[in-house]
């Protein structure tokens, strides 16, 4: 009986990698050139044993937090709790956990752009005391202590766990987060419609949002100043913390817009609760712009029409794919059965 349901678990976990592996193909037409390559060639054992790492609290110095305590599956890949990001024995951070998809289109990292290389990333997190606090020789200890562990890197690389690898799986799963299954990407296949009101709000948002948030990907990845003030606590001067050039002061990465109404708090700080806020920001109610971006104010009827439009930017196939979460068959993984 347990050998039968260990077959039965085997085959399942099978069947979830070819489901995985399936989701690659599907980047759609309108896309523009990924900058990475290696998300049109992603191994379905990899990105498996990626989605293990990612949600594995067990490398963590209280054992509490794993990457997906700050980016959940729930949220885009953000985090909702907490505008400035909590990790171990609940240490804080400075900045809000952005949101993970379309990365593969991107080449520079966090608020300020200060990593560029997505699989060397991961060791920012791993290692930073404020976030899981551990070193990389007690993650490579753990993973070659557990049975589960040397199974998966042996499915995925035919090799023993190794910190390279593990890292060329944790860039794997996050490569493999694509989000382009929104009512507007419907709506640019022709397969739905945009009703009166979203299309006016697209129209504002055309006028208004398109130079830094341009579609498909709602964003440009560049840097910008949006005209926030800096927060006197803080005092995070974004991009020029990096550069030290003047010119990059207060300047941010530009996010994607895509899943808004998962990823709140906005901004890199997290300053904002909701979009009313934000577009109050973009176009305050007095009608005077100062630092805003923009050339005229917004009346209110078009930003509910636009909030209305970047409604349809929401996912929630990509939000609730079962793929993405924590990985449930980790835990009748029968440890008894390992042989060798
Ligand atoms: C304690 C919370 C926390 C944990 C744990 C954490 N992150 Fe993050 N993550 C953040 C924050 C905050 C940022 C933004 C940092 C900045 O801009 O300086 C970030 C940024 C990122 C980015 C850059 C995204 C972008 O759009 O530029 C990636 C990728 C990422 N994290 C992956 C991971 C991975 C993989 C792990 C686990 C190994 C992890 N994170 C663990 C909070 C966390
Ligand atoms: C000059 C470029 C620029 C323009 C124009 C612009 N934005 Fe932004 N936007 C940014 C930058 C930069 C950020 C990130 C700022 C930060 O992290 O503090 C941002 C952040 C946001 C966020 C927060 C997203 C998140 O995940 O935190 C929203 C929502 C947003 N913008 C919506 C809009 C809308 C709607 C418009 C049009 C009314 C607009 N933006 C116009 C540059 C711009």
């Amino acid at each position: 009986m347990k050998k039968f349901l260990t077959c039965c678990v085997l085959l399942l976990s099978i069947w979830s990698f070819k489901y995985v592996s399936s989701n690659r193909g599907k980047i759609p037409p309108y896309f523009p050139q990924p900058k990475s390559k290696k998300v049109e060639n992603l191994d379905s054992n990899s990105i498996e044993l990626g989605r293990v790492l990612f949600h594995d609290a067990q490398f963590s110095a209280d054992q509490l937090v794993s990457c997906a305590s700050c980016h959940s599956p729930f949220n885009s890949f953000a985090h909702t709790d907490h505008s400035i990001s909590h990790g171990v024995f609940d240490s804080i951070g400075r900045r809000n956990a952005p949101a993970l998809f379309n990365l593969a289109w991107q080449d520079k990292f966090m608020h300020d752009g200060a990593a560029h290389n997505l699989e060397a990333q991961s060791i920012a997190p791993l290692t930073s005391a404020t976030e899981m606090g551990t070193t990389l020789q007690n993650v490579l200890n753990a993973l070659n202590s557990s049975p589960l562990y040397l199974d998966l890197f042996k499915n995925a690389f035919g090799t023993a766990p190794s910190i390279p690898k593990a890292l060329e799986a944790l860039e794997a799963f996050q490569l493999n987060l694509i989000s382009y299954e929104s009512k507007y990407d419907q709506v640019i296949l022709g397969a739905q419609e945009f009703t009166a009101q979203e299309s006016n709000g697209f129209k504002v948002f055309n006028e208004n949002c398109k130079s830094c948030h341009p579609p498909p990907l709602f964003s440009t990845y560049d840097f910008a100043y949006n005209g926030l003030p800096i927060d006197s606590n803080l005092l995070d001067l974004g991009r020029y913390e990096l550069t030290k050039n003047s010119c990059d002061s207060m300047q941010f990465k530009i996010p994607s817009l895509r899943n808004l109404s998962y990823t709140y708090p906005y901004m890199h700080d997290g300053r904002f609760q909701n979009l009313r806020q934000v577009l109050s920001h973009y176009s305050p109610s007095n009608g005077i712009l100062e630092k805003s971006p923009l050339k005229k104010p917004i009346s209110e009827d078009n930003k509910s029409d636009l909030i209305a439009f970047l409604k349809t930017l929401n996912d929630p196939n990509f939000v609730f794919n079962p793929s993405h979460q924590f990985p449930k068959w980790t835990l009748s993984y029968n440890t008894n059965q390992h042989e060798n």
